[in-house]
Order: structure tokens, then sequence, then C-alpha cells
């Protein structure tokens, strides 16, 4: 089965062409990845309408690549795939309608996939993990605790309640004129920084429920920062050590509270999977380590390529869902809030535009 896989969510226009064979194995033709940071650098962070307009520009040549990379003509094609959401929209309706457009012409059937399936779905395209497993996504639009339990079905554990992981990351960069992204630069200066400077609030810390909370941490930085006025390198690397710490501590706590839900559940989880962009943060994923060793777990965490967003996942999803016969027509509309488990609510107190909860 091949499939080809469109994904503009977010700021990456990205297409891949995946193969998945008889025994559930799968194979990488190409996975072509455009990011448009340099296009969102300077307003420090990503400005809808300018992804939207160069998703437009970029797809057709992108999509191109990859058919050419991976040596297959359109007729080969066993479906088309594209994330339907969730997102921001002008972007979901660029790539779903191409990919309608190729389903069309080609007489090909269409896989509307939800960006956080792809994700969900990630390791068993690295790893051929088998269900149920848990799963921590992090990235700049989401922060979620998931159970994945079969194709389609998911339950979600836990969820921020107002900002994104990666977003408070990009926020807290932001207030100390760190450049955009700002995750990545947390993390370098954090590496010189003092940890225990400034004993910052730890949200949610010892909660029954695996809910997180970041943007009392980031306004308990923003103070701390306004105080320190004008700040000295050394003051923001503290800043930034002491920051991370905190995320750190919540994070294992979460996940710790989230891995007992699961286990309640559903058993012992295969294993805890991370994926989103925060998963690249070297102090997270030894915190994650230790969490899953504590758990009795394997800690999965797939190449950084594989992690952010990407065509190859959503071809994937595509081929996971069609191998199920799930196909979805060209009516299949674009969506920008599409909850993965649709039996979740949103979380007491939750006040959040950009995660999508
Ligand atoms: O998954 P991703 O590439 O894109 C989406 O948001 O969908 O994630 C990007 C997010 C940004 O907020 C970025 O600051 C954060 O992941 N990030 C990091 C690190 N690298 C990227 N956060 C913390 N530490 C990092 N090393
Ligand atoms: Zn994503």
């Amino acid at each position: 089965m091949l499939v080809l896989g469109i994904e503009t969510t977010c700021d990456e226009t990205a297409a891949a062409v995946v193969e998945r064979q008889a025994d559930g194995q799968a194979k990488i033709l190409s996975n072509v990845v455009r990011s448009q940071t340099d296009e969102h650098a300077r307003f420090g962070g990503v400005v809808p309408e300018i992804a939207a307009r160069a998703h437009v520009d970029l797809l057709d040549g992108i999509v191109a690549s990859a058919m050419k990379e991976a040596g297959v003509g359109y007729g080969q094609l066993s479906a088309v795939a594209a994330a339907a959401g969730p997102g921001l929209i002008g972007g979901v309706i660029v790539g779903l309608t191409t990919a309608k457009a190729i389903a069309m012409v080609h007489d090909t059937p269409l896989i509307a996939v939800n960006h956080l399936e792809a994700h969900a779905l990630t390791p068993r395209l690295t790893c051929a993990l088998a269900f149920p497993y848990c799963l921590f996504l992090a990235s700049g639009g989401h922060t979620q605790i998931v159970a994945v339990v079969g194709v389609g079905e998911y339950v979600r554990l836990g969820t921020t309640v107002d900002d994104a992981m990666g977003e408070a990351f990009d926020k807290v960069a932001k207030m100390l004129s760190l450049p955009y992204p700002g995750g990545p630069q947390v993390e370098r200066a954090a590496a010189g920084g003092d940890p225990t400077r400034f004993a910052f609030p730890r949200p949610m810390l010892g909660r029954p429920d695996a809910n997180f909370s970041l943007s009392g941490l980031k306004t308990a930085v923003r103070n701390e920062a306004s105080r320190l006025e004008p700040l000295e390198p050394q003051d923001i690397s503290d800043l930034c050590a002491s920051f991370q710490a905190a995320v750190l501590e919540a994070t294992a706590d979460r996940l710790t509270v989230g891995l007992r839900l699961f286990e309640e559940r559903f058993g012992t989880p295969r294993a805890l999977v991370a994926a989103g962009g925060v998963a690249a943060n070297h102090a997270i994923r030894s915190a994650l380590q230790d969490v899953a060793a504590k758990a009795q777990t394997t800690l999965i965490i797939p190449p950084p390529a594989l992690c952010t967003d990407n065509g190859a996942m959503i071809a994937w999803a595509g081929a996971e869902r069609m191998a199920l016969g799930l196909t979805d027509t060209l009516e299949a509309p674009p969506r920008a809030r599409w909850l993965l488990d649709a039996n979740a609510k949103a979380p007491a107190g939750h006040a959040n535009s950009r995660a999508g909860y």
C-alpha cells in the first residue's frame, strides 16, 4: 500500500510517500519538509495568514518533490491523506483541498487525518509498536497525555488547562528577548544557569488528575524578569534554568499520574511515547526516562524529524486507516478544532486559545 501524506496545519509545509507492507511494516519512501520558521521569526510566533499564503506557494512543489524522490507515479498511490485538522484553518484548507484535487483527478481514495492521531501513531511507523501505549504529546499547540488503545481509539488522560508546553517555552523566550522559536534557546540558556535561584511554582503538583497548567508559571517568570530589569546574561540563564526545572518537575508529576490512570484502565502500557517539538529537549527526555523507569515501562522517542510535524506521519496514519477500510469522501471538512478523544471534556478552568485542548 502506497500513501501520499500532506501536512499543513501549522508552519511546516510537508509531503511524504510511505509504503505499508502486508505485515504492517512501514517504509518511508520520501519525507519532504519545508519549515517556515524564517517567515515567522520576526513576528516572534506563527502568523496564521502568512502561514496559509506560504502553504499555497510551497505545497505543489513539495508534493512534486515527495513523489519524485519516492519514484512513484500518482496512478500507483493507494490513497492520498491530508491532515484535516486541528490547526490553523487557512493552512488546513490548503492541504486538504490539494489532497482532494489529487484524489479526484487520479480517482484515488481520500483520507482526512487528524493531526494528533498522526502523532499518536508515529511509533508504529518507526518501530511497529503494539497497542496499547501511552503518548505524551508536547508541542507549540498541544500538551496531552493520551492512551493509544487502537487505530481510532484514543482516550485523553490529561491536557493543559491553558498554554501548551512549547508555547510556554516560546513566551518565556520572547519575554527574555531570546529569538524564535524559543524552546531550543531556553534549553541552551538554561544549561549555563542555576535552576535553584528562583523558586517558581510547580503547577498542578500532586493533583489526582493528569492535567497541566503552564500560564501561572510563565507569569511568575515574567514578574521576576521585570523585577530584575535590566537583565544580565546570567539572570537570563538563571531564569531559564529555574523555569525549565519547574517544567521538568511538573511534567514528571503529571506523567506519573497519567501512567497510573493508564494502568488502572488499560493495564501496563507497552511503552511511554513522547512526541512533539518539546520532546527534543534533553532535560525533558531524561525526566521522561526516569518516569518510564519508575513505571516499569520503556520510553520511546521517535527521531526528531518524525517527532515534529511532517508528512510521513500523515501518510502513515492514512495507511493505518486505509488498512481498516476507513476512507473519507470529498466532503470531508477542514477543522480548526478536532478532539482526538471525542468523549474528552474541557477540563475545569480551561482557558486556552491556541492549544485546542
Ligand atoms: O511539534 P513542533 O515542531 O510544532 C508544533 O508546534 O506543532 O513543536 C514546536 C514547539 C515550539 O514551541 C518549540 O519552542 C518547542 O516545540 N521546542 C522546544 C525545544 N525544541 C522545540 N521546547 C523546549 N526545548 C526544546 N529543545
Ligand atoms: Zn504537531
